[in-house]
């Protein structure tokens, strides 16, 4: 049996501006994210990413189209966004208050205080021993934890986070990679995260759309869209004989000046092999690796900007 549908996203568009001047930022998004995962929505830089989510709890109107969040449509059903928490861009503090004192009055004004759950999430952000200095003095990644802390105030059943991971050193992102996880496999959440870290992505989320120019260009389980997509580190010399005897049988993706990758899987590395020898080309090594979320989502963004 599949997971209730905790987000619904119908026939979904956004355009900004007039005229000549017409911005198509979302087109016609169909999506439906089930409960119980981490689901991420990637995108290049305007892509439509934000917008989507801000559309998502309300905070955009629709130029056309409808979200439903577990059933209910959140325009008309307005109230169905006390189950929802949310960072978008940057979440906003009052910088002169301490960080606990921010999180308290976030609590009363929802009316949901309580100070041993402000404690308990401070500790879970790794924030306990900063929490009485001021946000003013805080860090990028500091504030990204706060903003965490204050969309799980409420004990919502589902987090939208734009770019959750913003402005996290690599030991930042790896314990809030860590606590996502938990909220999703511990403690029955759903997840909707936009990213850009697409290292971050294929290690923390269940399944993921691509979106390019306001259009889902992929969508599926991470391990799903990565299935079949080996490749061959090839390194030769002179390699840009190589590149253009191989270019004749396979599609070439990334290199540099040493080695280049082959979109080929690992049965066809005899034929490599013998392609470059038989140009008298020189083979230091030919191995086969799989392909990671950011070469996909590279080769699929390229694609679908050159139109083909
Ligand atoms: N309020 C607005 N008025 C006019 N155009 C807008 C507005 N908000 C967004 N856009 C445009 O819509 C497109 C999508 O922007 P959006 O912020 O949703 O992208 P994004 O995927 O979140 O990008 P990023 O990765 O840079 O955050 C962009 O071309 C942007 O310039
Ligand atoms: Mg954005």
């Amino acid at each position: 049996m599949s997971a209730p549908v905790a987000i619904h996203i119908e026939n979904l568009s956004k355009t900004f501006g007039r005229f000549r001047k017409r911005i198509h930022a979302v087109k016609n998004l169909n999506l439906d994210i089930h409960a119980g995962q981490v689901y991420g929505f990637l995108g290049p830089n305007g892509a439509g990413k934000t917008t989507t989510i801000c559309m998502l709890l309300d905070l955009v109107l629709p130029t056309q189209g409808d979200v439903y969040i577990y059933g209910k449509h959140v325009r008309r059903e307005h109230d169905v966004l006390r189950r929802v928490g949310a960072i978008v861009e940057h979440a906003a503090f009052y910088n002169f208050l301490p960080a606990r004192k921010n999180l308290e009055v976030l609590a009363r004004t929802g009316n949901h205080y309580d100070p041993d759950r402000i404690t308990a999430l401070l500790a879970q952000v790794g924030l306990t021993d900063r929490a009485r200095q001021r946000v003013k003095g805080y860090s990028t990644g500091m504030k990204q934890r706060l903003g965490l802390a204050a969309a799980l105030l409420h004990d919502p059943d589902l987090l939208i986070l734009d770019e959750p991971t913003n402005g996290l050193d690599p030991a930042g992102m790896h314990e809030i990679r860590e606590f996502i996880r938990d909220l999703v496999d511990n403690h029955g959440k759903t997840v909707f995260l936009s990213s850009h870290l697409l290292g971050e992505v294929e290690q923390i989320c269940d399944r993921v759309a691509i979106i390019s120019l306001g259009q889902i260009v992929r969508e599926g389980a991470v391990a799903d869209l990565l299935a079949g997509k080996a490749q061959l580190r090839v390194e030769a010399s002179p390699l840009d004989k190589a590149a253009a005897v191989l270019r004749e049988h396979w599609t070439l993706s990334t290199g540099n000046s040493q080695w280049m990758m082959v979109n080929a899987p690992r049965e066809d590395v005899p034929h490599v092999v013998r392609k470059l020898v038989e140009h008298d080309i020189n083979v230091y090594e030919v191995s086969s690796q799989r392909q990671t979320l950011e070469q996909y989502f590279l080769s699929v963004v390229r694609e679908e900007v050159s139109g083909d």
